[in-house]
């Protein structure tokens, strides 16, 4: 845990950071600590090497016994400056500077970026971008080799008492959001024989006992049978695990008030089934529960926030697993909702298990509306590269409250299509549906495809109408950065909450 404060008299830290605008001169604070440096800061600018362009970084030797060393770093010029790239410059900064291993480090927050977000919301999204930094999935290397957390960050400003408050508030909520967004990282960086359905129910039940509003229900096998989750059973059927379906409540709004329903795709492991996949597409598989984490991380923020909805979430949750028990290409089973689907490929499965959480939905809760997380398709990877994720939908507004919440706290989506030639590649001549389809050739719009085969589940059965708003958010583009990013480590990223937090608030 890091301990926060704002700068007091005895400011000892191992470093301080100060940002500073490619094109604005030195506001006051870090004029006068130019000026006690003797003119240190300009000295560098002079010597080109660094221009205070966006990301640059350089670290400064002071001979100074109470801030040893500065981390000057480069904003770039102020009218591009944004939440996103507020948010990486501080997570650069605390990766840099624990590469020295430095635990001790101050923020000078500059009065335009203070003026240009708000002290409230500066104060959210420092601190969610510090956490976020600071987490390391190295439980299982041995002491020594592992990151040195942050242990103190002093915040250092220009503002007054007022907005020092409003910073304070922002920061708090910051702390809820950031344990929600390392809570889902945890459990997507969890290796799969420990992540399994029961493993990922435990956890779900540990959220669930944290807050008064939450209710929580785990369906087994046999509930399943009974509700007819023949999909979600067809899956699972090649597992070791038990299958689970973990539904979550929180009633935060008024009573009788319709949820907000979240779907999350829980694949603990998804090895391609008996359409096996090439080991190099394997591995990263563990992270095929991130949508089910996604879910779980944002009601257990939603609730600690307080946040005045009801929320319902969905976790359909198994492993893909091939076996003699498997199910098989050829197949057919039956959603929940008695339409019949075609196995063309297990491993297009994630629709499979999402068909029966869909259903639910549609038949069980009456949603205000739905909106899904799934790691569904690489093909949406293929078109989005790993910095934003796909939004699905009819509906314009959702879209639009989703982009903006997403723009808002510097995450990123980007609208792909649906549409009736994605519905028909999914029709079939011998079920109602199948898993696989394709507009043009082999693989051609598998994001849209899957996200059309999602769309079938949101409809009403007997009429096809559609009953809710209903988005898919396809999120294999984004729930990692690879190896990682200079302001984010390696593994699951944890995407996605708090654009739901800023959508749902
Ligand atoms: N979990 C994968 C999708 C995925 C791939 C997520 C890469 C993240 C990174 C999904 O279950 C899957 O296997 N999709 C197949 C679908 C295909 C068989 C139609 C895919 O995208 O290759
Ligand atoms: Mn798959
Ligand atoms: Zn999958």
């Amino acid at each position: 845990m890091i301990s926060y404060s704002f700068v007091g008299e005895k400011g000892k830290m191992d470093a301080l950071v100060v940002p500073v605008f490619e094109d604005k001169k030195f506001d006051t604070l870090v004029k006068d600590l130019n000026d006690l440096h003797e003119g240190l800061f300009d000295d560098v600018k002079k010597l080109k090497d660094f221009e205070a362009k966006a990301k640059q970084m350089t670290l400064l030797y002071t001979q100074d016994k109470v801030v040893p060393r500065i981390l000057l770093v480069g904003m770039g010029k102020k009218k591009s400056m944004n939440v996103r790239l507020w948010k990486q410059l501080v997570g650069q900064s605390v990766v840099t500077l624990q590469g020295k291993k430095l635990q001790k480090i101050g923020y000078v927050l500059p009065v335009d970026v203070v003026k240009m977000f708000g002290a409230k919301k500066l104060g959210v999204e420092t601190t969610v971008a510090i956490e976020a930094a600071n987490y390391a999935f190295d439980s299982h290397k041995t002491k020594d080799a592992r990151v040195k957390s942050l242990k103190n960050v002093l915040f250092a400003s220009d503002m007054d008492g007022r907005q020092k408050k409003q910073f304070l508030v922002g920061h708090k909520n910051g702390l809820s959001i950031a344990e929600g967004v390392n809570l889902v990282r945890f459990l997507g960086n969890t290796p799969p024989t420990v992540m399994t359905p029961t493993y990922l129910a435990k956890e779900s039940e540990k959220v669930a006992k944290k807050h008064k509003k939450m209710k929580i229900k785990v369906l087994s096998r046999p509930d399943m049978k009974r509700l007819g989750m023949g999909c979600l059973l067809g899956v699972s059927q090649g597992s070791q695990h038990e299958p689970k379906f973990i539904i979550l409540e929180y009633s935060g709004g008024k009573k009788g008030d319709k949820p907000s329903v979240l779907v999350g795709k829980g694949i603990t492991f998804d090895s391609g089934g008996l359409s096996l996949k090439p080991g190099a597409y394997m591995s990263d598989m563990k992270f095929d529960m991130l949508g089910a984490a996604t879910v779980l991380g944002t009601i257990h923020v939603a609730a600690a926030l307080g946040i005045k909805k009801n929320i319902v979430g969905l976790m359909p949750s198994c492993e893909n697993m091939p076996s003699g028990t498997a199910y098989r290409p050829d197949d057919i089973l039956t959603a929940m909702n008695g339409k019949s689907v075609l196995i063309d490929n297990t491993d297009a499965e994630g629709r499979l298990i999402l068909a029966d959480a869909l259903s639910y939905a549609t038949m069980k809760l009456k949603p205000k509306e739905v909106i899904d997380f799934a790691t569904l398709t690489g093909a949406c990877m293929v078109a989005l590269g790993n910095e934003r994720s796909g939004v699905f939908s009819h509906n314009d507004k959702i879209v639009e409250r989703l982009d903006s919440a997403s723009k808002e706290i510097g995450e990123q989506l980007w609208r792909l299509p649906l549409g009736l030639e994605y519905s028909e590649a999914v029709k079939c001549e011998i079920a109602d549906i199948k898993n696989l389809g394709q507009v043009g050739g082999r693989g051609f719009g598998g994001a849209s495809t899957a996200a059309a085969f999602l769309e079938f589940f949101t409809k009403h059965p007997k009429s096809g109408d559609e009953i809710y708003p209903w988005a898919h958010i396809d999120l294999s583009s984004c729930y990692w950065g690879g190896k990682g990013k200079p302001w984010v480590r390696g593994g699951a990223n944890g995407f996605g909450v708090q654009t739901m937090i800023e959508y749902l608030s």
